[in-house]
């Protein structure tokens, strides 16, 4: 990243400013193949401004490139290929790391302004599923990424806590419920009662009658139906906090549907204000015609608000209270719509912040091509999954280190860190194919793969006595070897500006399986702990290595076991 400013700069002083360097840095590559340099820069663009061909503007251009940090420059057609000095950017680059340490690789760019993120965000009395899965660790990597670029990360949790199906539940427990069954498991005995009613309600209408009026009761303020529903409600989120703590992420809020109860008169009433309500088929909308969008569904005909008017009520709660740059909403795909038409309202209401909201979606869990639901009693538990990764990864870790010392501890950062990190690997919107025995291999594209790799480099620094204030200012006469290592390490910084952009954590995934598999290969080549005038020189690689692993991983939420 720095190299490549650097470049766009000098190119910009050789232009006579007549590009802005912005632009210029936009255009500049990163070769693929090693024999074509480090960084390339293609001429096309200045065609027309200079009036000359392509090629003819390469090697013009190429004789004004020059700096200590570039060590050679070749024209081949019209691009100009920049060969990087190697021993001055790799102990520059090993000193900046070793400097900087864990904060290598962040940018400055959110002027520590607030960016809220909805995430996880599962409904209660319900098992967690892997949809939410997917939204929790998506979300919690999205908010230390933000936090890198220098914005202040608000989690939120909107927990799926109102709606009519509450008053369903209640009904269902007053009918059939066991209040000492509920207690000992319950999210499982909760689903079979909800499951029960609607079985019932097939033969029986009146049921459905019967939760209407216990939902209204419930909006109302009723004791009885408030103590039961804040108790479903307790006993559902001491569940899901287990899932939290396995998982390592906490939370700013856990406000959910049900905080907006009471701030939703004023959304409709501001709708009303504004003259945005209409009536239609009994219910009141608002018309989204002109957006291209269905209309958006704000009261019932009973007067009972839904989930879009509480997502209005939080969205305004939230720029009032967090006054965010960003908001961010960590949902699956299969909501798109809702979110669309949320813009769509609150842009019509006025609200210039809204073009500030994004949703951000992501594909489904397969399970053997299939979606993997919580439909009618077969349930897939994910606080069962991320045992049995851990138990797995338990039974690995006896397999291949019996002497480790903290099992448990190592099994639990391997097994939970194998989940997130098959989750975040690809491109969030690619639907993922669940298979635990893939998500613990050592080998190949996995977070266990990363782990062991940031363990063995810790164990090279042990073994190699390693002692960080011996060695700054590095140096090494030759960085030959080394070199694809450090090109990558000077790459973090591009990872996590991309991963910024395009929300996208699978960036950093893919950053650090890459610098994991040139330093294997590394490992593999060189005699790392060979005693010689450079061997300090190749620690404080390795050193510099550990830093960026252990970081990246951390931006993916996942921790790093110096020994498995
Ligand atoms: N509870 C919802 C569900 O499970 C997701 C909520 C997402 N966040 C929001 N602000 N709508 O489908």
């Amino acid at each position: 990243m720095k190299y490549k400013q650097e470049l766009a700069q000098i190119i910009f002083e050789a232009l006579d400013h007549e590009i802005p360097v912005k632009e210029l840095e936009v255009l500049i590559e990163k070769p693929k193949n090693h024999q074509h340099g480090d960084l390339a820069f293609p001429c096309f663009t200045l065609a027309k401004l200079k009036r000359k061909s392509p090629a003819i503007i390469a090697q013009e251009l190429s004789e004004k490139v020059q700096s200590p940090t570039i060590e050679k420059v070749e024209v081949v057609g019209a691009y100009i290929n920049i060969f990087l000095n190697k021993k001055l950017v790799s102990e520059d680059t090993i000193a900046d790391i070793i400097k900087q340490q864990e904060k290598y690789g962040a940018l400055h760019i959110g002027n520590n302004r607030p960016v809220t993120i909805d995430l996880s965000s599962p409904n209660i009395a319900k098992p967690f599923s892997m949809g939410h899965l997917r939204s929790t660790v998506i979300g919690n990597s999205l908010a230390f990424i933000v936090e890198k670029c220098g914005y202040q990360p608000i989690r939120i949790n909107h927990i799926g806590d109102w709606g009519t199906q509450f008053g369903k539940l209640i009904t269902a427990y007053k009918l059939w419920g066991d209040a000492a069954k509920v207690k000992k498991n319950p999210i499982k005995e909760l689903l079979t009662l909800y499951i029960k009613f609607h079985d019932e309600a097939e033969n029986d209408p009146s049921l459905v009658e019967q939760g209407r009026n216990w939902f209204k009761k419930l909006e109302d303020g009723d004791e009885e139906a408030t103590s039961l529903w804040q108790w479903f409600r307790d006993e559902s989120l001491k569940e899901f906090s287990r899932i939290y703590e396995l998982m390592n992420v906490s939370f700013d809020s856990f406000s959910g549907e049900a905080f907006y109860n009471d701030k939703m008169d004023r959304v409709v009433n501001l709708l009303e204000e504004k003259q945005l309500l209409v009536e239609s088929d009994m219910a009141q909308v608002v018309e989204l015609t002109d957006e291209g969008l269905p209309p958006c569904l704000i009261k019932k005909s009973d007067g009972a608000t839904l989930y879009a008017t509480r997502d209005l009520a939080a969205a305004l709660y939230r720029k009032e209270n967090y006054d965010f740059d960003l908001s961010l909403y960590v949902v699956g795909n299969e909501q798109s719509l809702h979110f669309k038409q949320l813009i769509a309202v609150l842009e019509k209401m006025g609200y210039s912040w809204a073009s500030n909201m994004v949703h951000i979606p992501f594909g489904m869990m397969l399970k053997d091509g299939k979606k993997m639901s919580t439909r009618k009693g077969k349930v897939v538990l994910l606080e069962e999954v991320l045992n049995e990764s851990i138990a797995m990864a338990r039974h690995n870790i006896e397999e291949k280190n019996p002497n480790l010392t903290n099992k448990d501890a190592v099994a639990k950062q391997v097994g939970v860190g194998a989940v997130m990190f098959h989750d975040l690997k690809n491109f969030r919107m690619n639907d993922i194919d669940f298979s635990l025995e893939e998500m613990l291999r050592f080998e190949g594209e996995t977070g266990p793969y990363v782990q062991y790799t940031y363990a063995r480099a810790c164990s090279i620094l042990r073994k190699g006595n390693w002692q960080m204030a011996e060695i700054v200012p590095v140096s090494s006469p030759s960085w030959d070897k080394e070199w694809k290592v450090v090109s990558l390490l000077t790459e973090f910084t591009n990872a996590v500006k991309r991963a910024y952009e395009q929300f996208d954590p699978s960036q950093i995934a893919k950053y650090i399986v890459d610098l994991a598999q040139a330093f294997n290969k590394y490992y593999g080549d060189v005699k790392i702990l060979e005693d010689n005038a450079e061997q300090q020189a190749r620690l404080a690689l390795v050193y510099s290595v550990t830093i960026v692993l252990k970081e990246g991983l951390r931006l993916l939420g996942i921790e790093a076991p110096e020994e498995m």
